[in-house]
């Protein structure tokens, strides 16, 4: 383990230290999160992951840190990470997979942390195609993927996850669509727990898309936990951006989205498949 201790909810509703034997305690999985990086303060914990994914034996290996300087989100924006305020972790994979299927990893990070989230805290939260989570309508989580190849293989996937937990304050900016556990339950959760759940049941989604190499068994429940299911969307792409039903996702990962065209003087419904990538989507009143 990279660091010495980390925090636990004490009697006074902050987070107290515990020692690397009680980290332990809480990690009840078989491979994800038996090894753990800590750290104090990092740039990013994804950059952490990437220089030790090119280890061998860091299949399952968790970073975690208690801030970050420099933490990235999607589409090369930052991630506010502060002090005491989030959990802020990385999670390295080394799979033996095609590489065209690695995108699929990200859902697969979603799906594990909405129903640790949910078992945790009870909360009715849902997933924002591809991997956000969120509740009431407001973003609790962000996950970015990032991928090592060596001539055209994998060499690892970082997953990396933020949750804010603790924050209370947002910037203006961030206020109308960014939420935190504390906001929404009221009171602080037991850290460790969660990042157990999540990495129980992330482990659990993985081993089924290891063995199928796709998502066609767990498109219903990704589907079933997806925000804007059946409900109109739009599909921000430059300026081919679009609005649509969302029908949910298919075996690749791919969302689709339908729509109407005018062909041969007719309107006609079709289904388009959005990919991950650079493209977002949201409900067509806002955030989600
Ligand atoms: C997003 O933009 O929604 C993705 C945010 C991902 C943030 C996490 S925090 C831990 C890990 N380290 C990083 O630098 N980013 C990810």
């Amino acid at each position: 383990m990279g660091g010495e201790k980390e925090e636990r909810l004490g009697i006074d509703n902050t987070w107290i230290r515990l020692d690397e034997s009680e980290i332990k305690k809480h990690i009840c999985t078989s491979l994800f999160g038996q090894k753990i990086y800590y750290y104090e303060e990092v740039d990013s914990t994804n950059t952490i992951a990437k220089r030790l994914g090119k280890i061998p034996g860091n299949h399952g290996a968790l970073i975690i840190a208690n801030s970050q300087k420099a933490g990235k989100g999607r589409l090369g924006r930052e991630w506010i990470s502060p002090k005491n305020k989030g959990i802020w972790m990385s999670l390295i994979l080394t799979p033996r997979i095609d590489i065209r299927n690695a995108s699929m990893l990200t859902l697969i990070a979603a799906l594990g942390v909405n129903e640790g989230i949910r078992r945790i805290t009870g909360l009715d939260s849902f997933i924002k195609w591809p991997n956000d989570i969120v509740v009431h309508g407001k973003k609790i989580c962000g996950i970015l993927t990032e991928m090592s190849t060596i001539q055209g293989k994998i060499e690892c996937v970082v997953i990396g996850i933020g949750i804010n937990v603790a924050n209370t304050n947002f910037s203006n900016e961030l206020e109308k669509k960014a939420t935190s556990l504390e906001v929404e339950l009221g009171c602080l959760i037991e850290k460790w727990e969660l990042v157990n759940a999540i990495l129980e049941s992330m482990e659990k989604y993985y081993s089924i898309y290891i063995r199928t190499q796709s998502l066609i068994e767990l498109k219903q429940e990704y589907n079933k936990q997806l925000i804007n299911y059946k409900e109109l969307v739009q599909v921000l792409d430059g300026e081919k951006g679009f609005k649509g039903v969302a029908l949910g996702i298919n075996e690749f990962g791919e969302l689709l989205v339908e729509t109407e065209k005018l062909m041969d003087g007719k309107v006609e419904k079709v289904i388009q498949k959005v990919v991950s990538g650079e493209v977002s989507v949201r409900g067509v009143y806002g955030y989600v």
